[in-house]
C-alpha cells in the first residue's frame, strides 16, 4: 500500500474492536471520522489520551465526527485497559478501539514507523470527510500525547473551508475573523462576503467567519 496523502480515499477496513466487528465506511455513515491509533494497551500516555478523548465525545458529536480509536493489542486486553481508563480518567470510554492484533489497519494506513518501533503504532491521527477523502494527516510519537483541543479546532477549520471559500489564519479558533481564499478577487469578495471585508494587501484579505 502506497503512503496516504491528503485528498487519498480513506481505505475501507473491516476489523474486530471494543464493541463488535466494525466496518469502517458503515460505521462512519454520512459523517466525519477521526482515526487515531495507539501504540500499545496499558500504556500511560495512551491512558489519558482516551480519558481525554471520551470526555470530548459531546464535542466531536456536535460537529458531526464519529471517533474510532485503534491499538495492537486484542478485543479482551482493550476492555480489561477500558475498565482502568474510565477508573483513573473518572470517565466511560464512549468510542470504539480497534483490536488491531494482526496490524492488518495499521499496516494498511502506515501507522508502524520501524525506525520508531517495528511492533507498535504511532500516534496517528486521520479525519476522514463524509465523501471518505482524507483532510488531515498527523503523526506524533509515542512520547507525546495529543492535544484534543487542537483536534476539534482543525475540525471546524476543515468544515469551515469546505463550505465556503475561505481559510483559517495561524492560531485562528470558531469566530475569530478568517482569510479570503487567494483564488477570489477583493471585487469579488465584497459581494460574497456581506459583513465586510478588510484588504490588508492585495493578497491578504481578511472578514468575519461568515458562519457566525
Ligand atoms: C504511552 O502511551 O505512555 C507510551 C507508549 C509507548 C511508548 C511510550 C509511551
Amino acid at each position: 500500500m502506497a503512503t496516504l496523502r491528503l485528498g487519498d480515499t480513506a481505505p475501507n477496513f473491516t476489523a474486530e474492536s471494543s464493541v463488535g466487528q466494525i466496518n469502517l465506511y458503515d460505521y462512519l455513515g454520512e459523517s466525519w471520522g477521526i482515526l487515531f491509533s495507539h501504540p500499545a494497551d496499558f500504556t500511560p500516555v495512551c491512558t489519558t489520551e482516551l480519558g481525554t478523548a471520551s470526555k470530548f465525545k459531546e464535542k466531536f458529536d456536535a460537529r458531526n465526527v464519529k471517533m474510532l480509536a485503534l491499538s495492537v493489542d486484542g478485543v479482551a486486553s482493550h476492555k480489561e485497559w477500558i475498565k482502568d481508563i474510565n477508573q483513573v480518567q473518572e470517565t466511560t470510554v464512549n468510542f470504539p478501539i480497534i483490536a488491531d492484533e494482526d496490524k492488518k489497519v495499521s499496516k494498511l494506513y502506515d501507522m508502524i514507523h520501524p525506525k520508531a518501533d517495528n511492533n507498535l503504532t504511532v500516534r496517528s491521527v486521520f479525519i476522514i470527510a463524509p465523501d471518505k477523502s482524507i483532510k488531515l494527516l498527523l503523526t506524533y510519537p509515542a512520547s507525546t500525547g495529543r492535544n484534543f483541543h487542537e483536534l476539534l479546532r482543525v475540525i471546524d477549520s476543515l468544515q469551515l473551508t469546505a463550505y465556503h471559500k475561505v481559510a483559517t489564519p495561524a492560531n485562528w479558533k470558531q469566530g475569530q475573523k478568517v482569510v479570503v481564499s487567494p483564488s477570489i478577487s477583493t471585487e469579488d469578495a465584497k459581494i460574497i462576503f456581506t459583513k465586510g471585508v478588510e484588504e490588508i494587501k492585495p493578497y491578504l484579505r481578511m472578514t468575519p467567519d461568515p458562519t457566525t
